[in-house]
């Protein structure tokens, strides 16, 4: 006997549709049909690069879906909302564009609609991302485990309210380019002292994949830096400085920036 497959519609084609469609490569439980906005070429490519359907016409799509995901830009929601509202019989409708929230989406879509709202991070392209979600109030289990094995395809994930995930963004959304910037500067240091560039950023990302591992054991990140730093050692003498300089408040100054540009973006 075949199984029923659950039908994903992908409005949107670019980098994050892709990551997800990647995630979900060999998944024999989801059969995928991606459309976009006029890039035929795109569509070439997504068709033979992941072995799914692709169509020019989303709205000739929508009936035959079970999951309609929405991966294009935030602006073009209000729009393409209003279409679907009136092509929409009760498929989950899943967005994962900054500032689309389940309150956003129950009230541009028919009532009863189950919605929900992903905030993945770069990092999906690797599988590797911290995706947080909020559900909408028609969202029933059956939903939520569609929801979480499509997001499995593309990291860990963990499910909060609307409003945390507004406010979590600036952490998993954000915060990676933080630690970028911390290894700039350490590989720019790294490579004074007259190794490559390459020998250089492939140490410090090792250092940082290490102490993301450690991170991962569940230890806190408090006794991580602690077993670092013998006291009075070398480290101990680095840790000093970060603090002096209040790493932690420049942190959480990093963090509330991220969150009021957000909040008068949307
Ligand atoms: N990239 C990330 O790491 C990341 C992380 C978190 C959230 N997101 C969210 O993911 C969404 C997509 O981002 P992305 O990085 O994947 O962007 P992208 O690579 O630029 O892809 C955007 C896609 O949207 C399609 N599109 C634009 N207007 C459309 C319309 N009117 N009708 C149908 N499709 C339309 C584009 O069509 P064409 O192919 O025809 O150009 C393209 O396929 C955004 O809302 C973004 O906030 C992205």
């Amino acid at each position: 006997m075949t199984k029923v497959r659950t039908k994903i519609l992908f409005i949107g084609a670019g980098r994050m549709a892709q990551a997800i469609i990647g995630g979900l490569a060999g998944n024999e439980r989801f059969s995928i049909t991606a459309s976009n906005n006029d890039n035929e070429e795109r569509l070439h490519y997504v068709k033979a690069a992941y072995g799914i359907s692709v169509s020019n016409d989303w709205r000739q799509e929508v009936a035959n879906s079970d999951i309609v995901l929405l991966a294009m830009p935030p602006e073009i929601h209000p729009p393409l909302l209003e279409d679907l509202a009136r092509l929409i019989d009760n498929q989950l409708v899943i967005t994962v564009a900054a500032g689309i929230s389940p309150s956003l989406l129950e009230d541009a879509l028919p009532e009863g609609t189950p919605v929900a709202w992903v905030m993945p991070n770069t990092a999906a392209r690797l599988s590797e991302s911290s995706t947080l979600y909020a559900a909408g109030k028609h969202v029933e289990l059956h939903h939520k485990q569609l929801l979480e094995e499509i997001l499995m395809g593309i990291g860990a994930f963990e499910n909060v309210t609307e409003e945390q995930l507004y406010e979590l963004t600036a952490i998993t959304g954000s915060a990676p380019a933080f630690i970028y910037r911390i290894a700039e500067s350490l590989k720019n240091q790294a490579a004074a002292v007259g190794i490559s560039e390459q020998q250089a950023r492939k140490l410090v990302a090792q250092m940082i994949a290490g102490s993301a591992a450690m991170l991962q054991t569940g230890e806190d990140p408090a006794e991580l830096a602690d077993q670092v730093a013998t006291p009075g050692g070398s480290t101990a003498a680095g840790l000093r400085v970060l603090d002096e300089k209040g790493i932690d408040q420049l942190m959480q100054q990093a963090v509330t920036a991220c969150r009021e540009k957000s909040r008068q973006d949307h």
